[in-house]
């Protein structure tokens, strides 16, 4: 029989080419699996849809039939056709099975392994790891059988995406909306990317452009919006890094699979990412510090004069955070995005701050830009000169490098 892990290793990880097997149960949200479903297909997975009674009053499998391009199954007899051993091959084939919705029926079937439908029956039959994203109406999530059956299956090994609060199908307000297809998304990138050859690293990735307060009010910042730093800790979290990310406030993307740290100017991101860093593996600095805060911090908002036309702001240097962070087993990542003498600037912060490898980019074409043209350059070894890609490849391709200098470090220690 094979192995679940040993699937999963022979897969460069992430959502491109993995087989999920999404399970529809019978509760309002179940229209919510269609967007989800259109989700892992975009991201160039192949979804095949399991669908309980119930859950096809709420929504057509003819709809998960559009989106998916394959056969929807309900009935646990219906998929032993075309030489396909039904519930067998569906759960011999997936990655991952998500029950997206879960009502607190199909849960209590599950924990009781009911194989009457074909999500039950795929449950039981499959070595793949099992998310569950329960869905209800706050009594019957908090009532002590839906505990307990929850509980019953965190036992055994599944995963559950807790249900957010807020306004339910009955109107009333309290527990049982379902997870946001962002964070459903989040928890099944970490479970593809759980075998992968940053398992058991730790990563820290900076994001974002730091805040330098003025006053209660003002701050002085910078274009930068995280989307590389972004897209660089979901990488990493796809090839199964344990990953931190410490953001400014300005990273508004779903930081859905890694440990988030939320930080405003950069003496509060040196803090925390030295704090972060203890028994990392590796730190990226993909966040845009600002070189100077101001000298004096207002207590109460700067107001204008009448007669004034000119105001001076004293500004005085941060520490320069990745090069003041070091540690014997650390690979510092840096990047350098500069408007001119690109690789003659980049290839001169490599050496200052001491780092394995820095990401060079014309800031012009890049800050606020979905693509970006980098090169990496090595302190051992020859640059990489990428071409136009967008922020996610050239964050697999950093990762890449980053699986590569770590293999390299382990075998020169
Ligand atoms: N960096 C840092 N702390 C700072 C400034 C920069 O850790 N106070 C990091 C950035 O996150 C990036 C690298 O150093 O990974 C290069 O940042 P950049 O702003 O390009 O370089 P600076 O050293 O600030 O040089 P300059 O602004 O003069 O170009």
């Amino acid at each position: 029989m094979r192995d679940a892990g040993e699937r999963s290793l022979a897969r460069p990880g992430g959502f491109v080419g993995a087989r999920i097997a999404l399970g529809v149960s019978g509760g309002i949200a179940a229209y919510k699996a269609a967007d989800l479903a259109s989700r892992l297909i975009r991201a160039g997975s192949t979804v095949d849809v399991m669908m309980t009674d119930g859950a096809t009053r709420f929504i057509q499998p003819l709809t998960f039939e559009a989106l998916t391009g394959r056969a929807v199954f309900s009935d646990v007899f219906d998929g032993w056709k075309d030489g396909s051993a039904g519930h067998v091959s569906l759960a011999r084939d997936a990655d991952v099975v998500v029950i997206a919705p879960a009502t607190a029926n199909t849960i209590a079937r599950l924990a009781s392994g009911y194989t009457e439908d074909m999500i039950g029956a795929v449950a039981l039959a499959t070595e793949a790891p099992l998310l569950i994203a329960p869905a209800m109406e706050h009594h019957m999530w908090h009532h002590a059988a839906t505990r307990a059956n929850v509980q019953t299956l965190v036992d055994r090994g599944a995963i559950v995406i807790p249900p957010e609060t807020g306004r339910l199908a009955s109107g009333a307000f309290g527990d049982g909306r379902l997870a946001s297809p962002d964070a459903i998304i989040g928890s099944l990138r970490a479970v593809l990317g759980q075998y992968g050859a940053l398992a058991g690293r730790r990563v820290i990735v900076s994001a974002g452009g730091t805040r330098e307060a003025l006053d209660p009010v003002r701050y002085i910042g910078n274009r930068s919006s995280g989307r590389m730093g972004i897209a660089i800790a979901e990488a990493a979290v796809e090839t199964g890094a344990d990953v931190t990310i410490v953001a400014t406030p300005g990273v508004l993307g779903p930081l859905h699979g890694m440990k988030v740290v939320r930080v405003e100017s950069a003496i509060e991101m040196q803090r925390a990412i030295e704090e972060a860093v203890r028994d990392a593996d590796v730190l990226v600095m993909a966040a845009a510090v600002s070189d100077f805060r101001s000298r004096t911090l207002a207590s109460h908002k700067i107001k204008k004069k009448a007669d004034q036309d000119l105001l001076t702001i004293q500004l005085v240097k941060n520490p320069d955070i990745v090069a003041s962070i070091t540690g014997e087993r650390l690979l510092k990542i840096g990047f350098a995005a500069e408007t001119r003498d690109l690789l003659d600037n980049a290839r001169r912060k490599l050496l200052d701050k001491g780092l394995a490898m820095i990401v060079a980019n014309d800031a012009v074409d890049t800050i606020g830009h979905e693509r970006s043209t980098a090169t990496f350059l090595f302190a051992d070894r020859d640059p990489i000169a990428l071409p136009s890609l967008s922020k996610d490849e050239v964050a697999r391709r950093l990762v890449a490098e980053v699986i590569s200098l770590i293999a390299e470090r382990d075998r020169d220690a």
